[in-house]
């Protein structure tokens, strides 16, 4: 979703702020554009087209300053075109960058109007260029901090004026903004990845905080206007990775983070000796002792990991579980149970549904806060209580792989540590689990293996343009999943049921043109998956069965079957998922769909 890069310094700052867009293309974006201090006045490039194309513009018009701002746009207001792009300027005076959303633009722009402004695009981002012009009286630190007063909404905003060229004004309320310090030159952005080689001396600003960015000064006040020193906005040191942007031998991100995933769980689950609460942070065993239920609060793919971990925490630790999808629960009537503990879960630690969600259980008087995360250094991360940092490393497609799969290890060790403080775990089931998470980095290297299997088949489901999904009991997620990663990014409409729902409804829809994928592992459903399988068949349904090496099904006509290396139990759904990543992502590519950048969908979701 939308990306802010801004600077101040002595140097041209142009080749820093179009690098920084580059590092922000992973969140989504379908425009971007960059202004500048130039010649005394504003200058801007813009482009509905890649940052790679801006840079040629930038290039050629041999735009440079010292002082400016830049953006990728996910249109929420308007359509993405040019003039919808940012930077949006008022009165050749002001220059403004915005990420989120203003839900009163509408009335905003009415006021504005009436005042003699001139609107140039239908984006809710222009009501905040023109506010900050209107009550600009030679301050700008001071008219950013009167506008945002005025905004109801989410939002991350830079700004700079023509008539103060060394200064550059942030603020945030509701979407996440840092600052980058340098030596004798300061930095804004969306995260700290915008500025890696640039700095990593880094400030996380908090909601309400207003910034003020000159050469060698950083500024930060409160909403309140009380300023804020070392102590409450320390600067960070944070090693942003710039490696991990290259794409190797890998065609795509999306491809590149599938194959990533045994390293990715070995990181993740580096350091685990035992299922002991400290893992989730110092102060774990107390809250986790104190709690007698689960509530977690996640969105798309996270939401799955969620859905997954219901069926492990409930059988294995015994502990009653409830998933929400972020975005409804936030705005329901529900009835807070305050010995629950609140598990957020989600990749970037940004989403703003989520975020919302969370804030909305604490003020429902919800006490016990824990959040699996890829970021560390996000907002939900300091929003919570404890904590399990994933170790996925950067994940660029927007369709979610290596992400899932780690959390997945985390909230199997939740799973574990709450079964052990509950009893409910003996020393020889212990013993056994942790073997088999060690071995899962090699488990799911076989499962890789099986790729060209996988490429065989998704030459037919390109073809198609709608597919079904089934699974049982754990695996029943995993199907939701697998059918939401085919949609994201083939665009090819898939649905995912439990297999016994096929005759409440869906089994309507199955002919030979309808393929239907299933995840069979041999689990204690298996007989009872077999009997939905001859549903299909009799329908006359093709079916491609991803079974495991105990599952004992065979290929027969319109019985297509890829089998899993190894039987892997309650840890299966870590490996069933792999396949169902690949047959997506294979059929994606032989579509020819924009695979790590799919239409409409941006990777970080911070508004709502
Ligand atoms: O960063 P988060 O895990 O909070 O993101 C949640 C969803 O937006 C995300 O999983 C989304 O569904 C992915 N595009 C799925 O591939």
């Amino acid at each position: 979703m939308c990306g802010i890069v801004g600077a101040v310094a002595s140097r041209n700052i142009t080749p820093i702020l179009v690098e920084g867009l580059k590092r922000l293309e992973y969140r989504g974006y379908d425009s971007c554009g960059v202004a500048v201090h130039a010649d005394g006045g504003l200058k801007r490039a813009r482009s509905v087209s890649r940052v790679a194309e801006l840079a040629r513009e930038v290039e050629q018009t041999q735009l440079a300053g010292f002082t400016g701002i830049a953006h990728t746009r996910w249109a929420t207001h308007g359509a993405p075109v040019l003039t919808n792009a940012h930077p949006h300027f008022s009165r050749d005076r002001i220059a403004l960058v915005h990420n989120g959303i203003i839900e009163n633009h509408e009335a905003l722009r009415e006021e504005l109007k009436m005042r003699g402004y001139v609107f140039e695009s239908q984006t809710d981002t222009e009501v905040i260029a023109h506010m900050i012009d209107h009550l600009y009286q030679g301050d700008l630190f001071v008219a950013v901090q009167q506008a945002v007063q005025r905004l109801h909404g989410a939002y991350a905003i830079a700004a700079f004026c023509r008539d103060e060229p060394h200064r550059v004004v942030g603020a945030r309320a509701g979407s996440p903004l840092i600052v980058g310090v340098g030596q004798g030159e300061n930095f804004i952005a969306s995260d700290a990845m915008a500025l890696a080689g640039v700095t990593d001396q880094i400030i996380y600003l908090e909601e309400g905080d207003v910034v003020d960015l000159q050469l060698g000064r950083v500024w930060i006040v409160d909403r309140a206007g009380s300023e804020l020193g070392a102590a409450e906005r320390p600067v960070k040191t944070v090693l942003a990775h710039s490696g991990a942007v290259e794409l190797g031998p890998y065609r795509h991100y999306m491809q590149k983070e599938i194959f990533e995933q045994p390293r990715a769980i070995a990181e993740t689950l580096e350091g685990v000796e035992g299922f002991v609460p400290d893992l989730f942070g110092a102060n774990a065993a107390a809250t986790l002792d104190a709690v007698d239920s689960v509530l977690i609060l996640a969105c798309g793919t996270s939401y799955y990991s969620g859905l997954t971990a219901k069926y492990w925490l409930e059988s294995i630790a015994k502990i009653p579980c409830n998933v929400e999808v972020a975005s409804e629960y936030r705005y329901r009537d529900s009835v807070p149970n305050p010995r629950a503990l609140v598990v957020t879960i989600s990749q970037s630690g940004e989403t703003a549904d989520t975020m919302a969600a969370l804030k909305h259980a604490k003020s429902l008087g919800h006490l016990h806060t824990l959040t699996i995360c890829n970021v560390a250094t996000s907002a939900m991360v300091r929003e919570c209580a404890l904590a399990y940092i994933t170790r996925a490393g950067i994940e660029i497609g927007v369709a979610s792989t290596k992400a899932f799969t780690t959390q997945l290890a985390a909230l199997f060790l939740l799973t574990l540590v709450l079964a052990k403080q509950r009893g409910h775990l003996s020393a020889q089931d212990e013993a056994a689990h942790l073997k088999a998470l060690r071995h899962l980095p090699v488990a799911l290297q076989s499962v890789l293996d099986l790729e060209p299997q996988i490429i065989s088949w998704s030459e037919e489901f390109a073809r198609k343009e709608n597919a079904l999904f089934l699974g049982r009991g754990l695996h029943y997620p995993v199907a939701l999943e697998g059918a939401l990663k085919l949609k994201e990014i083939s665009y090819i409409h898939a649905e995912a049921y439990p297999a016994g729902e096929l005759k409440h409804g869906p089994l309507a829809l199955v002919t030979a043109a309808m393929p239907v994928v299933v995840v069979a592992p041999n689990d204690s459903l298996i007989e009872k998956l077999k009997s939905n399988l001859q549903e299909v068949r009799a329908r006359g349904g093709e079916l491609f069965v991803f079974a495991d090496a105990d599952s004992h099904i065979s290929e027969g006509e319109g019985l297509h079957v890829i089998r899993l290396p190894e039987h892997y139990g309650v840890l299966s759904p870590i490996l069933h998922v792999v396949p169902l990543q690949l047959l997506a992502y294979h059929t994606a590519r032989v579509r020819g769909t924009d695979v790590d950048k799919p239409r409409n969908l941006a990777k970080s979701v911070t508004v709502e």
